[in-house]
């Protein structure tokens, strides 16, 4: 075993959890990377009890150190990035060179609410009467939570912290269990450029544990004034109940169902590009990955034809993903492999067609967690692969007739986050861009997480804006002033 922090951060020191044990496994090898002691709700209110002093503090820093510290942050992140990226791939199973790639996404989202923070203001509206000006004050929103997933271990936690620091506000943050470790080498480096720059060094914690009880702990401490949360539609659903007793402002980045959809004059190649991007990214497990795939039918068996020799290419690449020629390893865990089969074998039973892929790949040495990347056609919305999140590296594929139908197919979903198009045609761009019924549109884009965008969704993929301006945004709250001016 490595030498992993395992403790608690909380109020500002490292501490051994006084709770369960919880282990971390490496999903690619089984190996235990590390046993953390979890954390009980008393050790959860605690987190909440200096997040609320620690709120205080935030709020008392003046604009010029906030952004200093935050600034500090994305090039603390960026001076440990190989460390940063290793661990992530050890506990989460991402592939090296794409946890590279989340470690600077992680690092952009401390710089973009830096930059944000510099240029919030207030307003001065235009006054209605001579005798009244109304000064609109732009305050930090107070001690905040997150919780966040396991397929972005450190962005997920950077889109959410990196907002409040910059606004002047606190965060206690509760990583998956899957991943805490990340989390966990982040708070060291919080530590340290916190001590360096007279930041509060409280002002973020980390807590890990039963997830109920941690949770249940922080949301009900009367000091939270925020929720942010990064997971299933059902958990959410949960969260937002647990929230509404005292009215807490949440965001609720929740589950996704995208589509894919590519249009008779689209250039194939850049859509089989872009598909390829957005399908087989962290093998699938994404809340934005293309989940169903629409395609025009005059191209339909063009388009397929090409994925398909791009698919056998990757499936040569799966494997270790500590090696950088690797682009595929293992599924998170034993649950999310059987729900990849089972959404197969349910496609296959109801007429839908395997053209390459369908089982697990064995890896000699390594977990059974591995799934061949996959392309079922001939898919229709009735089958599990088309009505849920497969969250696996599965291409469920249908053909539609007109544009009307495309658009009906990719609204007819309880989900909202992401949609892509795939045309050449700049009006029907527009017009499906506009018709898509989700928050995040991927226009001839595969890949459209970028840190200056609202990222969030409609539906039951949840409420809120993250990342850009907007994130910002959301951990301030507007007072007005109005002053009654005496005239001459
Ligand atoms: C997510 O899967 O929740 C985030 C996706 C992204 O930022 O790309």
């Amino acid at each position: 075993m490595h030498e992993f922090e395992t403790r608690q951060y909380v109020g500002g020191a490292f501490v051994v959890g006084d709770a369960e044990p919880l282990e971390v496994v490496n999903p690619a090898t089984n190996a235990t990377l590390a046993v953390i002691t979890g954390a009980s709700a008393a050790l959860a209110t605690r987190a909440a009890e200096a997040n609320a002093e620690a709120a205080r503090a935030m709020r008392a820093l003046s604009v010029l150190k906030r952004v200093e510290f935050v600034r500090r942050l994305a090039s603390g992140i960026r001076a440990q990035a190989a460390g940063l990226a290793a661990l992530l791939t050890a506990e989460s199973g991402k592939p090296i060179v794409e946890s590279r790639g989340e470690v600077e996404y992680a690092a952009s989202f401390f710089d973009n609410a830096a930059a944000a923070a510099e240029c919030a203001a207030g307003e001065l509206p235009a006054s209605r009467t001579a005798d009244r000006r109304v000064l609109v004050l732009r305050e930090p929103i107070g001690a905040t939570v997150a919780i966040t997933p396991w397929n972005f271990p450190l962005a997920m936690i950077a889109r959410k912290l990196a907002p409040a620091l910059a606004a002047g506000c606190s965060q206690v943050v509760k990583p998956a269990e899957e991943t805490p470790l990340t989390a966990l080498a982040f708070a060291r480096i919080y530590e340290q450029i916190a001590r360096d720059t007279g930041a509060p060094m409280a002002a973020f914690s980390v807590v890990i544990g039963d997830p109920p009880t941690v949770a249940g702990a922080l949301i009900s401490h009367p000091a939270t004034r925020k929720l942010s949360f990064t997971g299933s539609t059902d958990v959410g659903r949960i969260l937002a109940s647990q929230c509404a007793p005292r009215l807490i402002k949440t965001a609720l980045e929740l589950g996704g169902n995208a589509p894919f959809m590519v249009f008779a004059d689209a250039d194939l190649d850049r859509a089989v590009e872009q598909a390829m991007l957005s399908k087989f990214r962290f093998m699938g497990q994404t809340c934005i990955c293309a989940n169903r795939f629409l395609l025009a039918a005059p191209i339909a068996d063009d388009f397929l034809v090409r994925l398909e020799a791009r698919v056998q290419a990757l499936a040569t690449a799966i494997g270790d993903p500590t090696l950088e020629s690797t682009r595929m390893g293992p599924l998170i865990n034993d649950a999310a492999v059987a729900k990849v089969e089972a959404h197969v074998a349910d496609a296959v039973a109801r007429g839908a067609r395997l053209r390459i892929g369908g089982r697990r790949a064995a890896i000699a040495g390594l977990s059974r967690r591995f799934y061949e990347p996959t392309i079922l056609s001939h898919a229709d919305p009735s089958m599990l692969c088309a009505c849920e999140e497969t969250f696996g590296p599965v291409v469920a594929a249908m053909a539609f007739n007109s544009e009307a139908e495309a658009i009906a197919l990719a609204n007819a979903v309880p989900y909202g986050l992401a949609g892509y198009v795939m045309t050449q045609d700049v009006d029907r761009l527009l017009r499906v861009a506009e018709a898509l019924d989700c928050g995040v549109v991927g226009a001839n884009d595969g890949a459209p997480s970028t840190a200056e965008a609202p990222f969030g969704g409609r539906k039951d993929s949840g409420l809120g804006k993250e990342g850009g301006t907007h994130g910002l945004d959301a951990y301030t709250d507007l007072k007005y002033v109005s002053m009654r001016v005496r005239s001459h």
